[in-house]
């Protein structure tokens, strides 16, 4: 049914670490814009086309959700599941500005996706999943659901991360920047997410029926000015605060922190090591 919203599971757990805030949701928009090419062409690796049925799991406000939904065309449909009701409006209000008839918005744990999507085994065509396995305490239990709605034949295509923490750097390399990416790792930890879920991923998905077909990573690296800095920068912005709310860092651990990250801003002789992105297309068999 467009745009229905189902309710939430009981036990549902708290909002996913980096929050629902207006500030999060502008991030998510922007690291949409800069990474919508890699996206676009591992949507083709999927061969997403006009008439499919695609599902975004853990699509937040949706800014993929609506490329993904232009794709598909109205003889298509998306379906995007998300544990956030106020991402799910945001969506909403996008797709009725723009007129969209063919989103569906699911409110759900995609941990349980047999009760967030009742009646759609053997029915989706590709599955997208972007940054929301990395926030999961289940991920295994969210593969099992998927080869059940997968048709036979069908994909599924994720990017996530590997190796986060030791990746992201600045060069050279300081001490209180190395400290709070430690401690963004330690709080998607303490939630159960894992940095590192793109190094297991695709062992899950072949032991559940899948075929890895593309496996890659896109490493980038971005300097003082450029449009890639404000990447990691509207996440320091949105987050680093929330590190100390919960306790990860110290107030003066944040300050040496944006001391040490106004001064690279200013050299430019440095660079950053951005979080590698890593990909894959996996076929149910
Ligand atoms: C970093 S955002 C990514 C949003 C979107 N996939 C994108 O690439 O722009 C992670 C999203 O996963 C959602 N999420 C986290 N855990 C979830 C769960 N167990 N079930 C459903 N959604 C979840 C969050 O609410 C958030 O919208």
């Amino acid at each position: 049914m467009p745009g229905t919203t189902a309710q939430p599971p009981s036990n549902h757990p708290a909002e996913y670490v980096l929050g629902t805030s207006a500030d999060e949701s502008v991030r998510l928009g922007l690291q949409h814009r800069l990474w919508s090419a890699s996206a676009h062409q591992l949507w083709e690796k999927a061969g997403v086309r006009p008439g499919q049925t695609v599902l975004d799991i853990g699509c937040g406000p949706g800014h993929a959700t609506l490329d993904l939904a232009q794709i598909v065309g109205p003889t298509g449909r998306v379906i995007g599941v998300d544990e956030s009701a106020a991402f799910l409006k945001q969506l909403n209000d996008q797709a009725q500005a723009r007129k969209f008839q063919n989103i569906d918005r699911v409110l759900g744990d995609v941990q349980e996706l047999d009760a967030a999507l009742p009646g759609h085994e053997d029915s989706i065509d590709v599955v997208y999943a972007r940054w929301v396995f990395c926030f999961l305490s289940k991920p295994e239990e969210v593969v099992r659901g998927l080869s059940r709605m997968v048709k036979p034949g069908g994909r599924v295509a994720v990017q996530d991360y590997f190796n986060y923490e030791r990746a992201l750097t600045l060069a050279p390399r300081r001490e209180a920047f190395t400290k709070v990416i430690q401690a963004v790792g330690a709080s998607w930890r303490a939630r159960g997410g894992d940095t590192d879920i793109m190094g297991k991923l695709p062992g899950m998905l072949v032991a559940n029926g899948f075929r890895i077909d593309h496996l890659d990573v896109v490493q980038r690296i971005a300097r003082p000015g450029s449009t890639m800095w404000y990447w990691p920068n509207s996440f320091w912005q949105s987050f680093v605060p929330r590190l100390v709310e919960m306790g990860f860092i110290t107030a003066e651990d944040e300050k040496a922190f944006e001391q040490e990250w106004a001064a690279a801003s200013q050299d430019p002789a440095t660079f950053i090591q951005l979080p590698p992105v890593y990909e894959l297309v996996a076929t149910r068999i």
